[in-house]
Protein backbone atom coordinates (compact mmCIF):
# COMPACT_ATOMS: atom_id res chain seq x y z
CA UNK A 1 0.00 0.00 0.00
CA UNK A 2 1.16 3.78 -1.07
CA UNK A 3 2.49 6.01 2.00
CA UNK A 4 -0.66 8.19 0.97
CA UNK A 5 -3.28 5.52 1.19
CA UNK A 6 -1.82 4.71 4.66
CA UNK A 7 -2.16 7.92 5.48
CA UNK A 8 -5.73 8.41 4.28
CA UNK A 9 -6.66 5.00 6.47
CA UNK A 10 -5.07 6.08 9.71
CA UNK A 11 -6.97 10.12 9.05
CA UNK A 12 -10.05 8.10 8.49
CA UNK A 13 -9.41 5.65 12.10
CA UNK A 14 -8.63 8.61 13.95
CA UNK A 15 -11.77 10.48 12.99
CA UNK A 16 -13.95 7.17 13.84
CA UNK A 17 -12.58 7.22 17.20
CA UNK A 18 -12.56 11.19 17.90
CA UNK A 19 -14.63 11.97 20.67
CA UNK A 20 -17.37 14.80 19.99
CA UNK A 21 -16.73 17.71 22.20
CA UNK A 22 -19.31 19.85 24.57
CA UNK A 23 -19.19 22.39 22.26
CA UNK A 24 -20.33 20.72 19.48
CA UNK A 25 -22.77 18.39 21.34
CA UNK A 26 -24.10 22.05 21.97
CA UNK A 27 -23.70 23.62 18.62
CA UNK A 28 -25.46 20.62 17.05
CA UNK A 29 -27.28 19.32 19.36
CA UNK A 30 -24.95 16.31 18.38
CA UNK A 31 -25.62 12.34 19.48
CA UNK A 32 -23.62 9.50 19.27
CA UNK A 33 -22.60 8.85 15.75
CA UNK A 34 -24.35 5.50 14.03
CA UNK A 35 -26.37 5.20 16.58
CA UNK A 36 -29.47 3.86 14.35
CA UNK A 37 -32.54 1.90 15.26
CA UNK A 38 -30.55 0.16 18.08
CA UNK A 39 -29.68 2.72 19.37
CA UNK A 40 -30.64 5.63 21.73
CA UNK A 41 -32.05 7.55 19.12
CA UNK A 42 -35.99 6.57 18.81
CA UNK A 43 -36.84 6.55 15.65
CA UNK A 44 -40.90 6.93 13.66
CA UNK A 45 -41.45 4.74 10.69
CA UNK A 46 -42.01 7.29 7.59
CA UNK A 47 -44.56 5.07 6.01
CA UNK A 48 -42.99 5.10 2.87
CA UNK A 49 -41.74 1.79 1.29
CA UNK A 50 -37.61 1.95 0.85
CA UNK A 51 -37.13 5.37 2.82
CA UNK A 52 -36.52 3.70 6.04
CA UNK A 53 -34.03 1.57 5.05
CA UNK A 54 -31.97 4.92 3.37
CA UNK A 55 -32.25 6.30 7.33
CA UNK A 56 -31.40 3.88 9.20
CA UNK A 57 -35.47 2.87 9.90
CA UNK A 58 -37.24 6.26 10.15
CA UNK A 59 -37.06 9.79 11.02
CA UNK A 60 -35.94 10.88 14.94
CA UNK A 61 -38.88 10.86 16.74
CA UNK A 62 -39.93 14.95 17.72
CA UNK A 63 -37.59 16.14 14.55
CA UNK A 64 -38.78 18.26 11.82
CA UNK A 65 -38.11 16.75 7.97
CA UNK A 66 -38.45 18.95 4.43
CA UNK A 67 -39.21 17.37 1.88
CA UNK A 68 -38.34 19.55 -1.20
CA UNK A 69 -39.33 19.31 -5.04
CA UNK A 70 -40.80 20.88 -8.58
CA UNK A 71 -44.54 20.38 -8.94
CA UNK A 72 -45.65 16.92 -9.92
CA UNK A 73 -42.71 14.90 -8.09
CA UNK A 74 -44.90 13.90 -5.48
CA UNK A 75 -44.73 15.57 -2.47
CA UNK A 76 -48.14 15.76 -1.65
CA UNK A 77 -48.61 12.04 -2.38
CA UNK A 78 -45.29 11.40 0.31
CA UNK A 79 -46.88 13.47 2.83
CA UNK A 80 -50.14 11.54 2.68
CA UNK A 81 -48.22 8.13 3.34
CA UNK A 82 -46.76 9.63 6.15
CA UNK A 83 -49.61 9.99 7.70
CA UNK A 84 -51.71 7.14 6.35
CA UNK A 85 -49.47 4.55 6.90
CA UNK A 86 -48.96 5.83 10.31
CA UNK A 87 -51.94 5.69 11.54
CA UNK A 88 -52.93 2.64 9.71
CA UNK A 89 -49.89 0.30 9.92
CA UNK A 90 -48.30 1.76 13.57
CA UNK A 91 -51.57 3.02 15.16
CA UNK A 92 -50.12 6.88 15.15
CA UNK A 93 -52.80 9.95 14.81
CA UNK A 94 -51.78 12.62 12.10
CA UNK A 95 -52.81 16.26 11.43
CA UNK A 96 -52.61 17.51 8.01
CA UNK A 97 -52.13 21.13 7.68
CA UNK A 98 -53.72 21.94 4.12
CA UNK A 99 -52.28 25.01 2.32
CA UNK A 100 -52.53 24.50 -1.30
CA UNK A 101 -56.33 22.80 -1.73
CA UNK A 102 -59.21 22.10 -0.09
CA UNK A 103 -59.66 18.61 2.17
CA UNK A 104 -61.89 17.43 -0.01
CA UNK A 105 -59.87 17.94 -2.85
CA UNK A 106 -57.15 16.31 -1.19
CA UNK A 107 -58.98 13.59 -0.07
CA UNK A 108 -60.20 12.57 -3.71
CA UNK A 109 -56.91 12.58 -4.74
CA UNK A 110 -55.38 10.52 -1.99
CA UNK A 111 -58.21 8.10 -2.63
CA UNK A 112 -56.59 7.01 -6.36
CA UNK A 113 -53.72 6.33 -4.35
CA UNK A 114 -56.02 3.50 -2.19
CA UNK A 115 -55.86 6.01 0.94
CA UNK A 116 -59.18 6.69 2.47
CA UNK A 117 -58.89 9.72 4.64
CA UNK A 118 -62.11 9.76 5.22
CA UNK A 119 -62.29 6.38 7.30
CA UNK A 120 -59.43 7.68 8.92
CA UNK A 121 -61.03 10.83 10.49
CA UNK A 122 -64.19 9.10 11.21
CA UNK A 123 -61.99 6.71 13.67
CA UNK A 124 -60.31 9.73 14.58
CA UNK A 125 -57.08 9.00 13.82
CA UNK A 126 -56.46 11.95 11.12
CA UNK A 127 -57.64 15.41 11.41
CA UNK A 128 -57.29 17.55 8.37
CA UNK A 129 -56.98 21.59 8.77
CA UNK A 130 -57.40 23.73 5.50
CA UNK A 131 -56.52 26.86 5.73
CA UNK A 132 -55.72 30.18 3.56
CA UNK A 133 -51.86 30.93 4.06
CA UNK A 134 -52.58 34.39 5.83
CA UNK A 135 -54.68 32.66 8.45
CA UNK A 136 -52.47 30.23 9.14
CA UNK A 137 -49.80 33.55 9.47
CA UNK A 138 -52.69 34.72 11.93
CA UNK A 139 -52.72 31.41 14.50
CA UNK A 140 -48.86 31.25 14.02
CA UNK A 141 -48.52 34.62 15.38
CA UNK A 142 -51.37 33.53 18.33
CA UNK A 143 -48.56 30.55 19.20
CA UNK A 144 -50.63 28.23 17.04
CA UNK A 145 -53.13 27.20 19.67
CA UNK A 146 -55.28 25.91 16.91
CA UNK A 147 -53.19 23.99 15.26
CA UNK A 148 -52.19 22.23 19.16
CA UNK A 149 -56.31 22.17 19.62
CA UNK A 150 -56.08 19.60 16.75
CA UNK A 151 -53.21 17.81 18.21
CA UNK A 152 -54.51 17.20 21.32
CA UNK A 153 -58.15 16.07 20.05
CA UNK A 154 -56.47 13.30 18.64
CA UNK A 155 -53.22 12.94 20.40
CA UNK A 156 -51.53 13.17 17.31
CA UNK A 157 -48.13 11.77 16.76
CA UNK A 158 -47.48 13.02 13.79
CA UNK A 159 -47.80 16.15 11.80
CA UNK A 160 -47.81 16.95 7.98
CA UNK A 161 -47.54 20.62 6.18
CA UNK A 162 -48.59 21.29 2.42
CA UNK A 163 -47.04 23.52 1.79
CA UNK A 164 -44.46 25.56 3.73
CA UNK A 165 -43.98 27.38 0.05
CA UNK A 166 -47.34 29.06 0.05
CA UNK A 167 -47.14 30.29 3.50
CA UNK A 168 -43.60 31.63 2.67
CA UNK A 169 -44.92 33.28 -0.31
CA UNK A 170 -47.21 35.18 1.18
CA UNK A 171 -44.85 37.39 3.83
CA UNK A 172 -43.53 40.60 1.93
CA UNK A 173 -40.16 40.34 4.28
CA UNK A 174 -37.82 37.25 4.01
CA UNK A 175 -37.25 38.54 8.08
CA UNK A 176 -40.92 38.00 8.94
CA UNK A 177 -41.07 34.57 7.14
CA UNK A 178 -38.00 33.14 8.80
CA UNK A 179 -39.43 34.29 12.46
CA UNK A 180 -42.80 32.35 11.27
CA UNK A 181 -40.60 29.30 10.43
CA UNK A 182 -38.84 29.45 13.64
CA UNK A 183 -41.89 29.91 15.81
CA UNK A 184 -43.62 26.54 14.00
CA UNK A 185 -41.07 24.49 14.08
CA UNK A 186 -40.20 25.18 18.01
CA UNK A 187 -43.82 25.13 18.47
CA UNK A 188 -44.30 21.46 16.61
CA UNK A 189 -41.01 19.91 18.57
CA UNK A 190 -42.30 21.13 21.72
CA UNK A 191 -45.51 19.49 20.92
CA UNK A 192 -43.30 16.23 20.61
CA UNK A 193 -45.31 15.70 17.16
CA UNK A 194 -42.58 13.98 14.49
CA UNK A 195 -43.25 16.43 11.37
CA UNK A 196 -43.06 16.17 7.29
CA UNK A 197 -42.98 19.42 5.81
CA UNK A 198 -43.82 20.08 2.01
CA UNK A 199 -41.30 22.46 0.35
CA UNK A 200 -41.63 23.88 -3.50
CA UNK A 201 -38.05 23.91 -4.34
CA UNK A 202 -38.18 25.57 -7.97
CA UNK A 203 -40.13 28.54 -6.07
CA UNK A 204 -38.03 29.05 -2.78
CA UNK A 205 -34.52 28.39 -4.43
CA UNK A 206 -34.46 32.31 -5.59
CA UNK A 207 -35.53 33.38 -2.29
CA UNK A 208 -33.08 33.75 0.78
CA UNK A 209 -35.45 31.45 2.91
CA UNK A 210 -34.60 28.38 0.86
CA UNK A 211 -31.07 28.33 3.23
CA UNK A 212 -32.95 28.74 6.61
CA UNK A 213 -35.62 26.30 5.65
CA UNK A 214 -32.46 24.05 5.08
CA UNK A 215 -30.52 24.81 8.53
CA UNK A 216 -33.88 25.09 10.96
CA UNK A 217 -34.95 21.28 10.00
CA UNK A 218 -33.57 18.28 11.05
CA UNK A 219 -33.98 16.94 7.88
CA UNK A 220 -33.88 17.68 3.77
CA UNK A 221 -35.13 15.21 1.83
CA UNK A 222 -34.92 16.33 -2.15
CA UNK A 223 -37.13 14.79 -4.81
CA UNK A 224 -35.53 15.17 -8.46
CA UNK A 225 -36.54 14.33 -11.69
CA UNK A 226 -33.95 13.49 -14.46
CA UNK A 227 -34.48 12.60 -18.24
CA UNK A 228 -33.73 9.35 -19.93
CA UNK A 229 -34.79 10.21 -24.06
CA UNK A 230 -37.69 11.67 -23.62
CA UNK A 231 -39.07 10.05 -20.15
CA UNK A 232 -39.00 11.75 -16.81
CA UNK A 233 -37.39 10.07 -14.16
CA UNK A 234 -37.95 10.54 -10.80
CA UNK A 235 -34.83 10.39 -7.82
CA UNK A 236 -34.74 11.31 -4.13
CA UNK A 237 -31.63 12.58 -2.48
CA UNK A 238 -30.99 12.36 1.30
CA UNK A 239 -29.54 16.07 1.42
CA UNK A 240 -29.34 15.85 5.76
CA UNK A 241 -30.88 13.98 8.31
CA UNK A 242 -29.47 14.87 11.76
CA UNK A 243 -27.81 11.94 13.67
CA UNK A 244 -28.86 9.50 11.31
CA UNK A 245 -26.25 8.12 9.43
CA UNK A 246 -28.12 8.55 5.90
CA UNK A 247 -27.76 7.45 2.29
CA UNK A 248 -25.21 9.31 0.15
CA UNK A 249 -27.04 7.92 -3.31
CA UNK A 250 -29.38 9.62 -5.48
CA UNK A 251 -31.94 6.79 -5.04
CA UNK A 252 -34.80 5.98 -7.84
CA UNK A 253 -38.17 6.39 -7.05
CA UNK A 254 -41.99 5.69 -8.81
CA UNK A 255 -45.40 6.90 -7.98
CA UNK A 256 -46.77 4.00 -8.21
CA UNK A 257 -51.20 2.92 -7.72
CA UNK A 258 -50.51 2.85 -3.82
CA UNK A 259 -47.72 5.77 -3.84
CA UNK A 260 -44.58 6.34 -3.66
CA UNK A 261 -42.10 3.77 -3.50
CA UNK A 262 -38.05 3.99 -2.87
CA UNK A 263 -35.19 2.09 -4.52
CA UNK A 264 -32.60 2.21 -2.32
CA UNK A 265 -30.54 -0.46 -3.86
CA UNK A 266 -30.40 0.96 -7.68
CA UNK A 267 -28.11 3.45 -9.42
CA UNK A 268 -29.50 6.37 -11.19
CA UNK A 269 -26.07 7.07 -12.15
CA UNK A 270 -23.41 5.12 -13.03
CA UNK A 271 -20.53 7.89 -12.32
N1 LIG B 1 -53.09 7.17 -9.66
C1 LIG B 1 -51.84 7.52 -9.96
N2 LIG B 1 -50.94 6.56 -10.30
C2 LIG B 1 -49.68 6.88 -10.59
N3 LIG B 1 -49.20 8.14 -10.56
C3 LIG B 1 -50.03 9.12 -10.25
C4 LIG B 1 -51.40 8.87 -9.94
N4 LIG B 1 -51.98 10.05 -9.64
C5 LIG B 1 -51.02 10.99 -9.76
N5 LIG B 1 -49.86 10.44 -10.14
C6 LIG B 1 -48.58 11.15 -10.34
O1 LIG B 1 -48.26 11.81 -9.11
C7 LIG B 1 -47.93 13.16 -9.35
C8 LIG B 1 -48.60 14.07 -8.35
O2 LIG B 1 -47.97 13.95 -7.17
P1 LIG B 1 -48.16 15.06 -6.06
O3 LIG B 1 -47.92 14.33 -4.79
O4 LIG B 1 -49.44 15.79 -6.19
O5 LIG B 1 -46.95 16.01 -6.44
P2 LIG B 1 -46.50 17.41 -5.81
O6 LIG B 1 -47.22 17.57 -4.52
O7 LIG B 1 -45.03 17.29 -5.67
O8 LIG B 1 -46.87 18.44 -6.82
C9 LIG B 1 -48.51 13.51 -10.68
O9 LIG B 1 -47.64 14.39 -11.32
C10 LIG B 1 -48.62 12.20 -11.41
O10 LIG B 1 -47.49 12.03 -12.21
MG1 LIG C 1 -48.53 19.09 -3.91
Amino acid sequence: MSRAKKKVRVVKKKAKRRQVSAKERFLFGYKSPNSGSSGEIERVPTGIPGLDELIQGGFEKGSVVIVAGGPGTGKTTMAAQFLYNGAVEHDEPGVLLNLEQSGENFKTHMRLFRMDFDELEKKGLISILTYNPNEIIDVIKGGGGMLRDAMDSIGAKRFAVDSLTAMIVFYERDYDARKALVNLFSSVRNWNVTTLAVLESNIVESHTIYPTVEFLSDGVILLRTYYEGNVRNHALEILKMRATDHSKDISPYFVTDTGIVVFGGEKVFEK
